[in-house]
């Protein structure tokens, strides 16, 4: 019986893999994620490896893909279009190193170039005395499509060389540009917004909306959609002209193509790892999508010395990141209640690992939501962790149902206390718990009001925040100012350091500064920015209690959804009373000032990702000094901070409104302590 199902569930992931071949590498559709492909691939071969009976001749375990695509005019590369063997980790790469450093001379001191793998498609530029001439996608590497015409109408692909003193020598005979064509993840975004206003099917990812784009037959089309090049090869006859990578990426620039201005040199193997971990949470920051690093031997001849194994050079390797998606089951579908009541459905999966981390849940985000992608309970789901992102269920895999799925029935009350849930207004996607003494809302709340960006009390850890409303000392966060040491050391939990330090943590926050409580409060829409604009600009918290939607409104950066928000939230009767007891319990926020500093009144927006810090950091420090830090240009806009490899939409919104542009550099001077403390 167990055999029969695992047989079925064998065919089943055989077609699911064999479609998703044929639609990704003949028809450029792209149906899952290649992460998640593999997963399901994985899944197939331990069914084959447990009975070998079930592999068949078609099997995609057993199979090498790669057809050419007909419709274009196919021309022959220059030399061949190689691709990469993968490493996954530090070990995989420490035997990269060491091969290489066995297969150079010993005396070699070896030297690496480091760029960010870029998501798209390569292609082949190939210029004739610094014009364009011809540009050809990969194809199978040795012919590729003809799609001069379409790369044409790139913007950043120059149809002529820029001539300088540097780029002279290379805009004479044949220069081959390679690179690749990627859209923005922000273009992309904006591109499904327009399909879904106009009723038309999303496009599955920016890889191959940039695929199929530079496949249309009508050049116009693709000049409607917008795609960059980035490049990072350049050939020429004579090799001796280009000794380094690291020249090549020079040499990109001079000649007026984007080359990405984080590549750089490494030294050691040492050093390639330490650039390894600053992108891997940093490139969620880049424009495009990457799922690593690409490593080369700097030393251009040495490289080609290295020569070729298969179809990749032994002298380059792709570091990869985690795999970001997987596949695994949905057990059970059930509803939280989050710190607003919010009654959010949360898969629970048999668990997986995605980014390098095992994933157990993942947000749903509402019933609707659950019913637009169709989620079963027993589904096979693709789930996806990118960065510090909540782990999300990005489809399910409709062809391997059995019949067993269940559909998710919204419950009608909060599965904590009981009492019915409901909608603000009918339009409403978020079905909430309305009551305040919810104790899932209540420790949700406690713990939002402790955590570090509002009112950082340690100690108050989400099992000590459950014990804490489990022995019924605490239903608010103004209950937190209450407890006493004997209360807690009558809890399994604490003895008497630890009993002490959390009453005294408590204690000492008694007059927090206002824009951390506020924050603190946990009003819908409220972040940190807002906080700090309405207690810069109230002052008080009985000021900012009794102003209304109009007041509101008038603060530089709140609109009418949030000034709704704040109103509605201190007109709300518990609401009320957990300020009396904050009141009554001797809590007194700091009455502040605005934050004066050498950066008062200045609004600052930072695009792409910094060196030095991360968009956190900066934005902590340009706040300490009175600066505010935006999310998007606006007129108000005092500086852009352009960090490397930046996306073309915030520059255009500056370049259009004149908003000053500065570099990281300029920023450090700005806020350097030391440099303003006397301005
Ligand atoms: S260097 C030998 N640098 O990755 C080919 N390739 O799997 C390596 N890619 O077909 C060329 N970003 O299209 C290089 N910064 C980068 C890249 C990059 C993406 C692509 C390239 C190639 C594929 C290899």
């Amino acid at each position: 019986m167990a055999e029969q199902k695992e047989a079925e569930r064998a065919a089943k992931l055989r077609d699911l893999i064999s479609d998703y071949r044929y639609n990704y590498h003949v028809l450029n559709k792209s149906m899952m994620s290649e992460a998640a492909a593999d997963s399901l691939k994985h899944e197939l071969s331990q069914i084959e490896d447990k009975h070998p009976e079930l592999i068949t001749p078609d099997s995609p375990t057993q199979r090498v893909a790669g057809q050419p695509l007909p419709g274009f005019k196919q021309i022959p590369h220059s030399t061949r279009m190689l691709s990469l063997n993968d490493v996954f980790n530090e070990e995989e790469l420490r035997a990269w190193v060491a091969r290489i450093g066995k297969l150079a001379s010993p005396s070699t001191q070896l030297e690496y170039f480091m760029d960010i793998k870029m998501d798209g498609l390569a292609a082949a530029l190939v210029y004739e005395n610094g014009v364009l001439s011809q540009a050809i996608t990969r194809g199978d590497g040795f012919v590729g499509e003809d799609v001069t015409m379409n790369v044409r109408t790139i913007e950043s692909v120059p149809l002529r060389l820029r001539r300088t003193k540097e780029s002279e020598k290379f805009l004479q005979g044949r220069t081959e540009i390679r690179g690749e064509i990627v859209m923005y993840k922000e273009d992309f975004k904006k591109l499904n917004e327009r399909q879904a206003k106009a009723g038309l099917p999303a496009f599955a990812n920016p890889r191959n909306t940039a695929a199929g784009t530079i496949r249309q037959l009508d050049p116009k089309l693709v000049a409607a959609r917008p795609l960059h090049f980035h490049a990072y090869d350049l050939i020429r006859e004579n090799r001796d002209e280009m000794p380094t990578n690291d020249f090549v990426y020079k040499t990109l620039r001079e000649l007026g193509v984007i080359a990405n201005s984080i590549a750089s040199t490494a030294p050691s193997e040492a050093e390639i790892r330490k650039f390894y971990k600053r992108w891997e949470d940093k490139r969620h920051d880049l424009p495009f999508n990457t799922d690593g690093l690409v490593i080369k031997v700097n030393d251009r001849r040495l490289h080609e010395r290295l020569g070729v194994v298969g179809k990749a050079p032994r002298g380059s390797v792709a570091f990869k990141y985690p795999a970001e998606q997987a596949t695994t089951k949905v057990k059970g579908i059930l509803v939280s209640i989050g710190r607003t009541g919010a009654a959010t459905p949360v898969a629970m999966l048999e668990p997986v690992v995605a980014a390098g981390s095992t994933v157990q849940m993942a947000t749903l985000h509402n019933e609707g939501e659950v019913h637009r992608k169709d989620i079963r309970i027993g589904d096979t789901v693709i789930v996806q962790k990118a960065g510090d992102v909540i782990p999300e269920v990005v489809k399910p895999l409709q062809e391997l149902r059995d019949g067993s799925e269940k559909r998710f029935v919204m419950p009608t009350h909060c599965p904590d206390c009981g009492t019915k849930l409901v909608k603000a207004k009918e339009t409403e996607a978020v079905w909430r718990c309305p009551n305040n003494a919810c104790p899932s809302r209540a420790w949700k709340q406690i713990q939002h009001f402790a955590s570090k960006p509002a009112l950082d009390i340690e100690g108050l850890g989400e099992k000590n925040v459950i014990a804490l409303i489990g022995a019924g000392l605490v239903k608010d966060p103004a209950d937190l100012y209450i407890v006493k040491k004997e209360d807690l050391l009558a809890l399994e939990r604490f003895a008497e350091v630890s009993a002490g330090k959390l009453v005294e943590a408590v204690q000492d926050k008694k007059n927090p500064p206002l824009p951390r409580f506020i924050y603190g409060l946990g009003i819908r829409h409220v972040g940190i920015q807002t906080a700090i604009d309405l207690a810069n600009h109230f002052h008080s918290l009985e000021k900012l209690g009794g102003a209304t939607i109009d007041e509101l409104s008038k603060v530089e950066g709140i609109g009418g959804v949030v000034a709704e928000a704040i109103v509605e939230w201190f007109e709300q009767p518990d609401n009320k009373v957990l300020l009396d007891k904050f009141k009554k319990f001797g809590v007194e926020p700091e009455k502040t000032e605005a934050v004066k500093g050498p950066l008062s009144g200045k609004n600052f927006v930072v695009t792409g990702s910094l060196e030095s810090m991360s968009r956190e950091e900066a934005a902590e420090r340009i706040r300490a000094l009175g600066g505010t830090f935006q999310s998007s240009v606006g007129t108000e806009t005092d500086y852009l901070v352009v960090g490397a490899n930046v996306g073309e939409s915030k520059l255009s919104k500056a370049r259009k409104l004149g908003t000053k542009q500065v570099g990281e550099k300029e920023l450090l001077k700005l806020i350097d302590p030391a440099l303003t403390a006397n301005k």
